[in-house]
């Protein structure tokens, strides 16, 4: 399963990129917002410092001008996945961009049925949200093992990117459930390494080898 972090913190995706663990990055308008940077000129350096996809969203909402919008965004780097809405002109934008060969990620994704109109617009990934599924009162997981059943019926290349997540479990279970990729924001993702037993292992270890007087090497 690849791991993308979600987030515009260029200091996070450095940080997580350095781990080796960081197979992309997918952005959206509120976290440019909150990264206070402009939106192509981060987008560029995210491109720049991780190799794998990196999700860039157009914000139309009509056919035409998507495409005027990921025109400018997929010139930006070759590793760039265009993000479109799941709508009907988004769809369309996601055919004409992938038959040219651009990777395309189609966004806001909450149903099982919107997942397989992506697969069939040829959609690189779909990114159902689990965690605003959650939110209200929903299972978000279901739907992922719904589209992975659908997907797999029928040999769609499409891939499952598991998005909106929010912690570590959402993570457990879109491994089990077979996702082809995950995002999480950059706190989930260091949630993974932590667990208090390694912590009091990792004290009782050094404890007793002090007490050795001895050093390696
Ligand atoms: C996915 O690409 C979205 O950026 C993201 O996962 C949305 O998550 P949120 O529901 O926490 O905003």
């Amino acid at each position: 399963m690849k791991f993308f972090v979600d987030t515009a913190d260029i200091g996070d995706i450095r940080e997580l990129a350095e781990s080796g663990l960081l197979d992309g990055v997918t952005t959206n308008p509120s976290l440019i917002h909150k990264s206070g940077r402009n939106f192509l000129e981060v987008v560029k350096e995210i491109a720049d410092l991780v190799p794998g996809p990196v999700s860039a969203e157009v914000v139309a909402t009509d056919h035409d001008e998507m495409m005027r919008e990921a025109e400018i965004l997929r010139k930006l780097a070759d590793n760039i996945a265009v993000k479109v809405p799941l709508t009907l002109d988004g769809l369309k934008a996601c055919r004409a961009l992938t038959g040219d060969g651009t990777m395309v990620n189609v966004t806001l994704c909450f149903t099982a049925n919107q997942a397989l109109l992506a697969a069939k617009a040829g959609a690189s990934f779909i990114s159902p949200f689990v965690g605003r599924h959650d939110d209200i009162g929903f299972d978000g997981m279901e739907i992922i093992s719904d589209i992975r059943i659908i997907y797999d019926n029928y040999d769609f290349a499409t891939e499952i990117l598991v998005a909106s997540i929010r912690h570590p479990v959402h993570i457990l279970q879109s491994a089990k459930i077979g996702a082809d990729v995950i995002t999480a924001p950059p706190a989930v993702i260091r949630q993974l390494f932590k667990h208090p037993l390694t912590d009091r292992g990792l004290e009782g270890f050094a404890a007793d080898w002090a007490k050795t007087g001895q050093s390696i090497g």
